[in-house]
């Protein structure tokens, strides 16, 4: 007989999108007439840009000639992507990372939910709440979580820092010695960030208990203010204890293609119960020289453009394109008597639900009265209900139209 993983059981219905993507299903069967308009996961709708095109079709026709076929490529991503990595996203920001502390993946998401392998089962994690849920699901499956209790909507051994209203949407430290945190900034789902003065206390914090910090910057592209930090790395010692997770997802529409890269410095280190140091960097290389086998090449091309000038160019066009939309969202929001967060650094919307309405409620009432799809709040943590999240990846036209009817249906 065939046991079950019993941690999986412990999960509480499904998946977040996949739940939202059912009832959207469910509401079209009965409203087939319906014009949906999509602000729900953050799914980008801008193509390729052309300069991506372009280097993917290169790729493509290298791997259909005997002379530039390859085969399995290494592991952690060819140097030629990762040396652009480097040079374009980290070095004129005054962090030096070498070739080997670079790990090219097939997504932020797939990372972030794996990397938790590398740590036992009795470390203590901690999350913010609301948060990204992959963070939180994937340690359940390992069985670092414990009990999911329905009534707090929390599991009983993570510890939740809160992002509220009171705190500015900002993590306080743990009062509790925790040894996994994650954090997301610019943050999904309230689109706030941490100035380098907040993210230095996290970095300290995380020296002074040999804590690990998951840094997630998949949307550090959509920065706008100066002195944000974009990276972890900026903050100095950050390299002792901090693995960062990127992607090119939601900077250059690799939400379909699939490319990302994870930097995990070989200062960084874990402890037996001996108190005996591992590198976390040589356990990731063995983790995926073990279970992965990398990106495709012509997409690995693709991405490489991306740090061309027209690349550069063009994807800055696209950023402008979804921040404007943002930009559209929460004035309009505000302009309607909302109360609104995020998108100035980020492109996710964050809004307070009128007359402190259930976050699934107002998903209902949206999606009935307004035919507008939106992520509950709920569906990111107990703090997140009686908030409700926006994505600017529409279309222009979408957009614009998702906050006219907002206006007048709701
Ligand atoms: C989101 O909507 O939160 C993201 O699109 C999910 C993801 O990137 O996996």
């Amino acid at each position: 007989m065939a046991l079950v993983n019993e941690n999986y059981l412990k999960l509480p219905g499904s998946y977040l999108f996949s739940e939202i993507a059912r009832r959207i299903n469910q509401f079209k069967a009965t409203n087939p007439e319906a014009d949906i308009i999509r602000l729900g996961i953050g799914d980008v709708t801008r193509p390729l840009p052309p300069a991506v095109i372009e280097a993917m079709h290169k790729g493509v026709e290298e791997m259909g000639k005997a002379e530039t076929f390859r085969g399995y490529g290494p592991e952690q991503g060819y140097e030629f992507l990762i040396e652009k990595i480097i040079e374009h996203d980290f070095t004129p920001r005054g962090v030096e990372l070498s070739v080997d502390e670079v790990f090219i993946s097939d997504g932020a998401k797939s990372d972030t939910a794996n990397f938790q392998e590398l740590f036992g089962v009795n470390n203590i994690m901690a999350v913010t709440d609301p948060v990204y849920p992959v963070y939180v699901d994937s340690n359940v499956m390992a069985g670092r979580t414990g009990m999911y209790d329905s009534d707090k909507g929390q599991y009983g051994k993570i510890v939740y820092l809160p992002c509220t209203e009171a705190n500015g949407m900002k993590p306080s430290l743990p009062k509790t010695r925790v040894d996994m945190i994650y954090l997301c900034f610019p943050n999904n789902p309230t689109g706030m960030t941490l100035s380098k003065d907040e993210l230095k206390q996290w970095v300290n914090y995380a020296r002074e208990n040999r804590s690990i910090l998951l840094f997630d910057a998949a949307y550090e592209g959509y920065i706008r203010e100066e002195g944000v930090p974009h990276s972890i790395f900026e903050i100095e010692g950050a390299r002792e204890v901090a693995v960062e997770f990127r992607s090119f997802s939601k900077t250059a529409g690799f939400t379909g293609t699939r490319c990302a890269y994870t930097i995990v410095p070989k200062d960084v280190k874990v402890y037996d119960s001996k108190g005996e140091a591992y590198s976390l960097n040589q356990l990731w290389l063995r983790r995926q020289t073990t279970k992965f086998n990398g990106v495709s090449y012509p997409v690995q091309v693709a991405a490489a453009a991306v740090f061309s000038e027209e690349g550069q160019r063009q994807i800055k066009e696209t950023i402008n394109y979804y921040m404007e939309n943002a930009r559209i969202i929460r004035e309009g929001l505000q302009a309607a008597g909302y109360t609104v967060f995020g998108g100035i650094n980020a492109p996710y919307i964050w809004m307070k639900t009128p007359n402190t309405m259930g976050s699934w409620e107002f998903f209902d009432k949206l999606m009935t009265n307004a035919h507008v799809i939106g992520t509950p709040g709920a569906g990111f943590g107990a703090n997140g209900e009686g908030y409700f999240r926006l994505t600017a990846f529409g279309t222009r036209e979408n957009t614009l139209q998702a906050i006219e009817r907002i206006k007048t249906r709701m």
